[in-house]
């Protein structure tokens, strides 16, 4: 047999698999961009629609375009008639990740037009599906407590209401403004994993919920979306400040990965991380003011010992702990942003689709005989 002449990248490192108008990771420098737009500024200037409007539309909104969609985001955010009927049958202890996945995939059934993949209709399922999110996760976590969904409120934003759908109460502004910058800041980053399985799921034309599905179920990796979560579990099994040197020094002599470090575009740090350092030092005061001297403490000895940086799931990690998320949600907060990003593709890669089907390279045996079942 001849040997077909192949280039072989594990885990596609270094291969260009898509181009993109969306966002540019810039790994050497370290900076992040939304269609040219330094993360930075949109974090510290505008409110999540606007970078969802950004994403979608390629542009910065006008003020009426912008209040037009924040209205059609507000006005999308109820579950269809029957959906929490369904939700309720799902497992109390299924892990929030399972059941965003199962909730996704449902929510095709109540869309009689989920097999368009018009641009139109594309625009409108990412917009709705983006506002329905913080509705499912927030009715999730109230329901596995016995607790009854409350409803959106249109009079707070997008953040400010998903806190008050979780908890019942309003948010104080700095907890609602710490969420609001992490959904921007994590609403796309280039092709990474799970915006892949996205654009390979909906280039063989398959359908929207198909493609965000896939994603869901790529982020709930640790190695992609769970590390946020895996990060603040070790924050808390570390559990104060002393205890912190020996713990990161056993991980590193039994060459465990430490959560919420390395990164394969960036190398240098993650700009996401140091908005969230400067966030989590603002927002950690008090008894929580322990959560970042320990994120401190760790960061100083991976970088001393393994020069390797954190990355957006790091610092991120106590800010969610500390506007009152619970630990396993995490990242459903982080498709709760991604989902903009992973529509935004979806449409992108629908407007210039080529079916996506990289090589393997066959390294079996080759030339075997086939031994007949009773001789083997
Ligand atoms: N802790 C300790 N060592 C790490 C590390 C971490 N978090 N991340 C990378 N390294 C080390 C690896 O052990 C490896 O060292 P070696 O060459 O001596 O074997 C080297 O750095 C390269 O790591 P590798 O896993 O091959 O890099 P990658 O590009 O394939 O993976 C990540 C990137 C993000 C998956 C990886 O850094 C990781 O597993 N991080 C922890 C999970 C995480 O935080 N994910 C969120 C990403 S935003």
């Amino acid at each position: 047999m001849q040997k077909e002449e192949t280039s072989f990248s594990k885990g596609l490192e270094g291969v260009v698999a898509a181009q993109t108008f969306l966002s540019h990771v810039a790994g050497q420098e370290g900076r992040l961009f939304y269609r040219g737009l330094e993360i930075y500024d949109l974090a510290k200037y505008s409110a999540f629609p606007e970078t969802c409007y950004l994403l979608l539309y390629g542009n910065l909104a006008t003020k009426p375009e912008l209040d037009r969609f924040t209205q059609e985001m507000t006005r999308a955010r109820a579950l269809p008639e029957g959906f929490l009927g369904l939700l309720k049958t799902l497992p109390k202890n299924l892990h929030p990740m399972a059941m965003l996945r199962t909730a996704v995939s449902l929510l095709a059934s109540f869309d009689p037009d989920a097999d368009n993949l018009s641009r139109e209709a594309l625009l409108a399922k990412g917009i709705r599906l983006t506002s329905q999110m913080p509705t499912l996760i927030a009715a999730f976590e109230r329901l596995r407590r016995g607790k009854e969904p409350v409803a959106p409120d249109a009079s707070l934003d997008h953040a400010a209401n998903f806190l008050y759908m979780l908890s019942g109460n309003r948010p104080s502004p700095a907890h609602a403004k710490a969420l609001d910058a992490y959904l921007i800041l994590l609403a796309d980053h280039g092709l990474n994993a799970s915006t892949f399985s996205a654009r390979v799921t909906v280039a063989t034309l398959s359908d929207y919920y198909s493609g965000i599905t896939s994603a869901i179920g790529t982020l709930k990796g640790d190695l992609h979306g769970s590390a946020n979560q895996r990060a603040m579990e070790m924050f808390l099994e570390i559990g104060e400040i002393g205890k912190v040197e020996a713990y990161v020094q056993g991980l590193l002599a039994n060459h465990k990965k430490v959560m919420g470090f390395g990164h394969r575009i960036y190398k240098t740090e993650d700009p996401r991380a140091t908005v969230f350092r400067q966030i989590a030092k603002d927002l950690c005061t008090g008894p929580a003011e322990k959560w970042y001297q320990i994120s401190e403490k760790i960061a100083e000895i991976v970088q001393r010992e393994k020069k390797i940086y954190c990355n957006v799931d790091f610092y991120s990690a106590s800010v969610l702990y500390t506007i009152g998320i619970p630990v396993d949600l995490f990242t459903t907060v982080f498709a709760m942003s991604r989902v903009i990003g992973w529509s935004a593709h979806i449409i992108e890669q629908l407007a210039d689709n080529r079916l996506i089907r990289p090589q393997a390279e066959y390294v079996g045996p080759v030339n075997q005989s086939y031994v007949p079942l009773e001789r083997r």
